[in-house]
This record gives structure tokens, C-alpha cells and sequence, in this order.
């Protein structure tokens, strides 16, 4: 499992015949870390899938016939079809490629161009994944460029090595270690990442210590960059707000206090004097305990654009987290968390510096297995938003259950805030579609010191899906599953037809076994593992699971209608119209948007309640599905790999049931009616 989908196993002959002809030699100039890295993985894959690596043809040196040519802005001499080449370069930006077959000299070569050293890495990746994938060397031509400037991956690490919603053992940054000491899977980390074009990565926990800006963390720091360098992977830091203060260098964390803005001035000028090329700071401030610029009456635009102009001579940004959980301040007020953000963020739209961007949580409560998109994506036109997915699988059954998160993220991005009173999905917010702010995208990784990374095989195609999708956010999930699982176990349609058809069915069947039919945060308090619809004694209403559905002898669900907390119409009124109404809105956010009777009819003309039986035995039974098509791969899978996720499947089958059953019976209780007869899954 180490080798992630960069495994670059033997080919069967005929297409290793056909790909030793049109690889024998790599021309690429010898002057950057990047290219070199570029030169390096394709020797590495090609001596993978050939059993041997082509040779590096010396600068000046005639093309034979099968070069492998990388070509940075300036295309070499007696190239066949330059002038096409040209175009597609001229519409792939500063970190794109184009990849083709030519004639180079009058010999059939593989060109490899982009106009930076970047372009050239992504585009080696790119052809690799084809030949991975057994597209045969003659069929290949891409042109192709990243949607988003920003694609980050945000590690919720601590600086003791442990990792905050981390199922994949401890911190690969070796803190400890470091700076002096670089383990080499800091490379293969910076590999797999720019495999996906993922350009950014946030070494430290949201819920950062004020150490990791002392002199000693910022040296750890630059030598994680110095390996990510090459990559195209810039270092950011978690910053938290009363660090100044807790290292007793000011005597306030007040943003509008001169001190404490010169404070941050010289800690940006010295982070940017050992990494030159670092990226910025990622913040949470006044959410869950963590401090902030409130604390002093501020608020966050105050508090973000106080680091943005320490940031800004330096070309940094500020990532400034709209993941706000608070109290109610008073104890009898009414409150909806899932109102709170838009609450707090959308009277500052436009007040944020340019540097500044927002970064917004895919759903206003927290990383559920199903939430409707914030309704922060298109109503803060003026500001760049940065989509923060959770890869980890905090609250979907830890690295235990797998459920393969493209679906998820594909339907976020797809989601039409219809801003503007138009067709504008969350993907086109994020590119700037609304008011030309572009934003980026963030994933809480799932990576860890565990030897398959990320704690179990099909989770990596979690952290492979979000770099895809980060790339490209118009990607189809299923075509991404089918490349992963292509690259991951074999490129034969009777292994990749039913790994995916696993995944593509998992999503739907967490939300089904856990949190059907809009139902959120019922998982175990704390841990987030397991059921406990019925916890009800926590010290704030909003930490108790009965806080979100809201069960009765009457009814379900939390009312988020004018009735209830009005968070409908924090969305675009076309979208608050058609959540406003039971009707209209779709069944899988019901009870997200609805407090309705037990026996409320449901569009196939069955009770609320035999439905939502249904959903849950529904759940149960895909898992059963998932465990009898893994069965069938057992010819095709290596016995370790299959073991383990045969393993996992059958622990997933007992908390499927466990799920299922502990909340049935819950409702049950809370309902008072008897289970339906003969229940059928829903359609
Ligand atoms: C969730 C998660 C926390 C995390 C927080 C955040 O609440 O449980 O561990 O710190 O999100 O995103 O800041």
C-alpha cells in the first residue's frame, strides 16, 4: 500500500512492446530540482512498467526515435507540429502541459511541454497515469491546466506528533527530528501530491500552539519546504491568534494595537527569510475556544487583514476559517449553529484585504455524511472563498468503513446556489465565476505515518479524489474512481468494474445506515464514532445529537424554516423558496430543512417513519452488497491488500447494524410506533 497509485507495476508484453518503443530515451533539460524531479519520476515509471529505464539523451545530443522530450516555453527545433503545440500552450497557463505524439527531427517522439518547470512535472504525472491506466503511448494527447490557483491540503497535526481526526497513525512530520533529520517519505508525500497537482500544504492543526512560530518550529518548517520545494507544494502554517501574547512578546492580542501588528511584521520577515517561498497562514479564531480578534471587540475581517499586511509585502495570503462555533451568548436565546457563519461573515463581504481569502466548511455544521453546500458559497461575492472539504473521515466511521468521499465532494461542487438569481454552481464560485474573486480549495487530509498512509487501501482514493477534483472540479467521480482503482490494483475492467461500483455505492449507504433522510450529528459525543441519537445531558444544547433531530412523540427534525431558525434564507431565494417547503425539497435534506409528523407522507407515498426504517436497512444491505462484490476480487487482489479490506468490511457490516439498530430503536422509542411490515428498501 506505500506505493499509493504511483505502483508503476510490469505491463502485459504487448503493451510493454509498444511502450519500450516509444520510450527509449528522456530528453529534458538538466537545470531545475523541478525538472529533475520530472526526469526522475519518469524513470521510475517507466523502469516500473518496462523493467527498464530509458536513457537520459545529453543536451545537444540528436532525438532518436522514442525520446521522451520535455520542453519548457521554448519548443526545440524540427519539431513536426510546433505551431499547434504553440496554441495549446498559449491556453494552459503557467501551470499546465500539453502532452502529444509527434515527430521530432523526423522521428517519432513523446512531447512533454508546458511554460514552466510545474507544467512540465504535472504533465510527466499525467502521461504516467495514462500508461498506467494501459492507454497505449500513440493514443495519448492532453492538454490540460488547473481550475483553482489554490489547492491546499490542510494537516490537522500536532506538534507532538499526534493528529487531530487522524486514523492513519501519527504525524508524518517527524517534529522531533527535524530539522536535520529528512525521512525520505517526505518526498514520496510530495510525489503523490503533485501527481494530483495538489500545490499547497498547511503542516499544522487548526487548533494550532503558539510554538510552531518560535525559531525552532520555523526551522522544522523550512526543511519540510525545502523537500516539498521541487514539487510545486508551498509550506503554510496554522497560526494561532494570542500567540504574540502567550510568548509574552506583547501585552495584547488586540488586532487595532500598533505592537501587536509590528509583532506579526517581524515574524512574517523572519518565516520569509528561512522559506522564502512560504505560502501564508491559515487561521481559526473565536471558534471552539480558540481565541480571536472578538476577544477584543474586533471582528474577523479586523483580525485577518492585520496579518494580510503582514503577509502582503511578502506576496503571502491569510486562509481565515468561517468555521465559527460559539455559545449562544445568551443561555435562552434561540440558536441555530448552522447559522452562525453566514451570521458572522456575510455583513463582511468585501472587507477583507486582498490577500485575504475565506474558507468555508462544504456544510454549516461540520463535515457530515451529508449536508446541503454552505450557504456562504455565492452570497459573499466580494470575497475569495476556499472550499475546505474533511478527507479524513472524522464523522463517516473513521478509516474503518469505506465510504469513498468523491460522490460527496462532486456534489458540493454541483450544488447550484443559483446566486445572481442564475446557474451558479459552488465550483464556478469558487473560480470566481460571480464577481472575479478566484478562491481556492482545501482538504483536512487523512495522511499518516501508517505503512498504506492513510490507514486503510480505499482510503487513499479519498485523498486521490479530492486532488483531482482540486484540480478539476467538474471531474466525474466515477471516472475518478475508475482511474484510481485502474492505478491502485490493476487496469482490467474485471477488477476495476466492481472496486468502483463498491465505491460509488458507499456514500450513499453511510448516510443511509447513519444519518438518512437529512438527519445530522447523531454520532457519539466527542469520539464522533458510533451512534447516540439519545445523548441529551451535555453541557451546551448544540453539543447533544437531540439538539439536531429534534425526535418526539410528534415528530423529527430540525426546523430551519421561517417557523423554526429561518437558516433558509441564508441561501439564494430560489434555492430558500424550493427548502422552504416540505414539497419541494429534496427528500435526502428533509429533516435537515423540516420538523415533521411520524406520519408525514413521503413522495413514494409511504409514512416518514417506514422510510426512514427503510433507509436504515437499506444501508445495512449495501454494505452486504459491498462485502459479497469484494469477495469476488479475491483472484485479482494481492492477499494482504484483500485481507484487510475484507476485514474492514465485516466490521463495517456489525456497525452498519449497530447503527441501524441503536437508532431505530431510539426512534422507536421517541415515536411510539411499531416497526412497519414488511419494509422495502426505497427505490
Ligand atoms: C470539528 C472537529 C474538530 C475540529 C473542528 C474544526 O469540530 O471535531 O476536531 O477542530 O471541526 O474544523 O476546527
Amino acid at each position: 500500500g506505500y506505493d499509493l497509485w504511483l505502483r508503476y507495476r510490469a505491463l502485459p508484453a504487448a503493451q510493454k512492446t509498444a511502450l519500450a518503443a516509444a520510450a527509449t530515451g528522456i530528453a529534458a533539460p538538466d537545470d531545475t530540482p523541478t525538472v529533475r524531479a520530472a526526469a526522475a519520476e519518469l524513470k521510475r515509471g517507466l523502469a516500473g512498467m518496462l523493467g527498464r529505464a530509458p536513457d537520459a539523451i545529453p543536451a545537444n545530443a540528436k532525438v532518436r526515435a522514442g525520446t521522451i522530450v520535455l520542453a519548457r516555453a521554448t519548443l526545440p527545433a524540427g519539431l513536426a507540429d510546433a505551431d499547434a503545440v504553440r496554441r495549446d500552450l498559449a491556453s494552459v497557463g503557467s501551470e499546465g502541459y500539453v502532452v502529444r505524439r509527434t515527430r521530432q527531427d523526423g522521428v517519432p517522439v513523446t512531447l512533454i511541454a508546458a511554460n514552466s518547470d510545474i507544467g512540465l512535472l504535472y504533465g510527466s504525472f499525467a502521461w504516467l497515469r495514462q500508461l498506467q491506466l494501459g492507454t497505449a503511448p500513440d493514443g495519448i494527447a492532453l492538454a490540460d491546466k488547473p481550475a483553482l490557483p489554490l489547492r491546499v491540503l490542510n494537516h490537522w497535526d500536532n506538534l507532538d506528533r499526534t493528529v487531530e481526526r487522524g486514523y492513519a497513525g501519527e504525524s508524518i512530520w517527524n517534529w522531533w527530528e527535524l530539522p536535520n533529520i529528512i525521512d525520505p517519505r517526505y518526498t514520496d508525500y510530495a510525489r503523490a501530491n503533485a501527481s494530483l497537482g495538489i500545490n499547497g500544504s498547511v503542516l499544522n492543526n487548526v487548533n494550532a500552539k503558539a510554538e510552531v512560530l518560535s525559531p525552532a518550529f520555523i526551522a522544522k518548517a523550512a526543511a519540510i519546504a525545502n523537500v516539498l520545494r521541487p514539487y510545486g507544494i508551498r509550506v503554510y502554517l496554522s497560526v494561532r491568534w494570542s500567540t504574540p501574547l502567550e510568548l509574552k512578546e506583547t501585552k495584547t492580542a488586540d488586532p487595532l494595537d500598533p505592537a501587536v501588528a509590528a509583532w506579526w511584521a517581524r515574524k512574517a520577515d523572519e518565516i520569509y527569510r528561512t522559506i522564502p517561498d512560504f505560502g501564508g497562514f491559515l487561521v481559526k479564531a473565536n471558534s471552539e475556544g480558540q481565541p480571536g480578534p472578538q476577544d477584543y471587540g474586533r471582528n474577523h475581517a479586523d483580525g485577518a487583514n492585520m496579518l494580510a499586511r503582514a503577509l502582503a509585502p511578502h506576496k503571502g495570503i491569510v486562509m481565515w476559517r468561517a468555521f465559527v462555533y460559539s455559545p449562544p451568548a445568551h443561555p435562552n436565546q434561540v440558536s441555530d449553529r448552522a447559522a452562525q457563519a453566514y451570521d458572522q461573515f456575510k455583513p463582511l463581504d468585501g472587507k477583507f484585504d486582498k490577500n485575504v481569502l475565506v474558507q468555508v466548511k462544504n456544510g454549516a455544521i461540520d463535515f457530515q455524511p451529508r449536508e446541503p453546500a454552505h450557504p456562504l458559497f455565492g452570497a459573499m461575492p466580494d470575497t475569495p472563498l476556499v472550499m475546505e472539504f474533511q478527507v479524513t473521515k472524522e464523522y463517516l466511521g473513521f478509516a474503518t468503513h469505506l465510504v469513498y468521499l468523491g460522490s460527496l465532494f462532486q456534489e458540493t461542487l454541483r450544488f447550484d446556489t443559483r446566486a445572481g438569481n442564475q446557474p451558479m454552481t459552488v465550483a464556478r464560485v469558487l473560480e470566481g465565476a460571480q464577481d472575479g474573486r478566484v478562491g481556492g480549495i482545501a482538504g483536512v487530509a487523512n495522511i499518516g505515518s501508517s505503512r498504506n498512509w492513510t490507514g486503510s487501501t480505499f482510503d487513499q482514493a479519498n485523498w486521490y479524489a479530492y486532488g483531482r477534483l482540486a484540480w478539476n472540479p467538474d471531474l466525474d467521480s466515477r471516472a475518478i474512481a475508475r482511474e484510481w482503482a485502474g492505478q491502485t490494483f490493476a487496469p482490467d475492467a474485471r477488477v476495476v468494474d466492481p472496486v468502483v461500483a463498491m465505491m460509488m455505492r458507499s456514500r450513499e449507504a453511510v448516510v443511509d445506515y447513519m444519518t438518512p433522510l437529512g438527519l445530522h450529528h447523531m454520532m457519539g459525543t466527542g469520539h464522533h464514532y458510533g451512534p447516540a441519537p439519545w445523548v441529551d445531558d451535555l453541557a451546551r444544547a448544540d453539543w447533544n445529537p437531540v439538539y439536531y433531530h429534534r425526535a418526539d412523540k410528534n415528530g423529527i427534525g430540525f426546523d430551519r424554516t421561517a417557523k423554526g431558525s429561518n437558516a433558509v434564507a441564508q441561501y439564494a431565494p430560489e434555492v430558500a423558496r424550493r427548502f422552504a417547503d416540505p414539497a419541494t425539497t429534496p427528500p435526502e435534506f428533509l429533516l435537515w430543512f423540516h420538523h415533521l409528523p411520524w406520519d408525514y407522507r413521503m413522495p413514494d407515498g409511504r409514512t416518514l417513519w417506514t422510510d426512514l426504517v427503510a433507509h436504515y436497512d437499506h444501508g445495512v444491505a449495501e454494505v452486504a452488497a459491498m462485502q459479497a462484490e469484494w469477495q469476488r476480487l479475491r483472484p485479482f487482489v494481492d492477499a494482504r491488500r484483500f485481507d484487510d479490506v475484507a476485514q474492514r468490511l465485516a466490521q463495517q457490516q456489525r456497525e452498519a447494524a449497530w447503527w441501524r439498530d441503536a437508532c431505530i430503536a431510539y426512534f422507536q422509542h421517541q415515536s411510539g410506533l411499531p416497526l412497519p411490515a414488511g419494509v422495502r428498501a426505497p427505490a
